[in-house]
């Protein structure tokens, strides 16, 4: 961690928003906790590493990207394991806050180097680490093996638990971070609006987002997607050359130096102008993200929203021509799937999707399991929604080959699907309209909305007029 970084976040503040966290851990768990930052891995050789990314779970109750580090929760008091700077890491790397400075940064009551670790945490119960690396240490300092949340048993789930309980609602100072990584993303976005003026490539748009969040000494919160093949729906390629009847389809999001993330969605004409079959499928999806929007607030089952989104979906499409019936029949056969496949969203705070790390353990409700249907299956979020939460709503339409040409599928929704009227929608691949939508007391806050979703301002943005 650089002394840049801890300039960043204002000491006072973290060390009371951390101690805090800390206490309302101890609430909820009465045993000893350790958790790690975890190691940075190679890529080729060791002195060349991938960028490090410190795990969420010690971000959350640790506040900083330490490198190498562990900490001891045990009622409310913090203890941080870490190692001071040897002389011939200054030499590479300058010279970094020693340990007693950052114990006394994050409020830690104690803090001791990592020779101590194993003896002072030894009946501690833990999450796992994402790298294979961090995971063996934690295993070797413990000296048992350690399950991911589907296997884990005893203290660890307990505490699996407890974590999914505090991270599931953002305190002020989460909310802080969290809109700056909102603001960072949307100013990231205008500038790729801003650059397919000019662009002849995806990557070139793809640049022009990703230096905003450089120039902020940020970075993605996931591999930014940037394509003008929407319908692929994860695409990380970016090498296509922008023509002028595309659509691109941007999924871009910062994170803040402490880790909280954005995840913004926007599809625009390369051309400037959409087609009048991208404007027409472009406001139902808008229509069914307004909708969804609109509908939140406290006590609302998620899965209603995102069954919002399939009934809008499917109205618009049978208005359209493209689906035949009625819409609420349509959603329970699941023939809106056909082209919105994945859930309306997720929960969104250290990592872009929240604590997936824990499966649908914090996602799902107690007792709520993934459905089979290929309708409702990629839901990731299947819980009454609380004050505090931050989810995405992101409706999208594709036409994914794999799922349109699929035989079995052909054949169950032959009859509902006007395929000659589709055929006329070949310039529309992929759409999605993704925002940031914190839960109130009395219904939202967009922490996106200052990004347009209109299409005559998306097209103002592009044109720069
Ligand atoms: N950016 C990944 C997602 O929207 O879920
Ligand atoms: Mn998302
Ligand atoms: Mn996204």
């Amino acid at each position: 961690m650089s002394a840049a970084i801890m300039r960043t976040l204002h000491p006072i503040t973290l060390a009371e928003a951390l101690k805090v966290r800390r206490e309302k851990l101890a609430r909820l768990v009465d045993f000893p906790i350790a958790l790690w930052s975890g190691r940075s891995s190679a890529r080729n050789f060791p002195a060349n590493t991938y960028p490090f990314r410190a795990s969420s779970h010690f971000l959350y109750f640790a506040g900083l990207p330490l490198e190498n580090a562990a900490i001891c929760l045990e009622q409310g008091k913090l203890t941080l394991f870490m190692d001071d700077a040897s002389a011939a890491s200054a030499l590479w790397h300058g010279e970094l806050p020693t340990r007693n400075a950052i114990a006394q940064q994050i409020g830690a009551d104690a803090a001791y180097p990592l020779a101590q670790l194993q003896a002072m945490v030894k009946d501690c119960a833990t999450v796992l680490v994402q790298d294979s690396a961090s995971c063996h240490w934690q295993s070797q300092v413990l000296n048992r093996a350690i399950a991911s949340a589907d296997g884990a048993k005893g203290n660890d789930l307990a505490l699996i638990h407890a974590i999914a309980t505090l991270r599931m609602t953002h305190d002020a100072a989460a909310i802080a971070e969290l809109r700056h990584a909102a603001d960072v993303s949307i100013q990231a976005q205008q500038a790729g609006m801003a650059a397919t003026r000019t662009a002849k490539t995806e990557a070139e748009v793809r640049a022009a987002i990703e230096q905003v969040m450089m120039a902020n000494n940020m970075t993605t919160a996931y591999t930014s997607i940037v394509t003008v093949h929407g319908e692929v729906l994860h695409n990380n390629q970016y090498h296509h050359e922008l023509q002028l009847g595309d659509l691109l389809l941007v999924d871009a999001g910062t994170e803040t130096t402490s880790g909280w993330a954005a995840d913004i969605t926007r599809t625009w004409a390369v051309s400037g102008k959409f087609s009048p079959t991208q404007r027409a499928i472009y406001d139902i999806v808008l229509l069914a993200h307004d909708l969804c929007i609109a509908t939140i607030k406290p006590g609302v089952e998620y899965q209603e929203i995102h069954l919002t989104a399939a009934r809008m979906i499917a109205e618009g499409l049978v208005d359209l021509g493209i689906l035949r019936g009625n819409p609420t029949d349509l959603v329970e056969m699941d023939a809106h799937a056909l082209f919105f496949p994945h859930g309306i969203g997720h929960l969104l705070g250290l990592d872009v999707h929240d604590m997936e790390d824990f499966g649908d353990l914090a996602g799902y409700a107690p007792g709520r399991q993934r459905s089979d249907r290929f309708g409702l299956g990629y839901l990731r979020l299947n819980r009454p929604l609380q004050t505090g939460m931050l989810v995405t709503i992101e409706p999208g339409f594709y036409q994914v080959p794999a799922i349109l040409n699929d035989r079995a599928r052909r054949e169950k929704y032959g009859d509902v699907v006007n395929w000659d009227r589709l055929a006329e929608f070949s310039d529309v691949r992929g759409i999605r309209i993704e925002d940031d939508v914190l839960i109130t007391a009395t219904g939202t806050e967009v922490l996106t909305a200052a990004l347009p979703t209109r299409i005559e301002a998306i097209e103002q943005l592009i044109s720069g007029n």
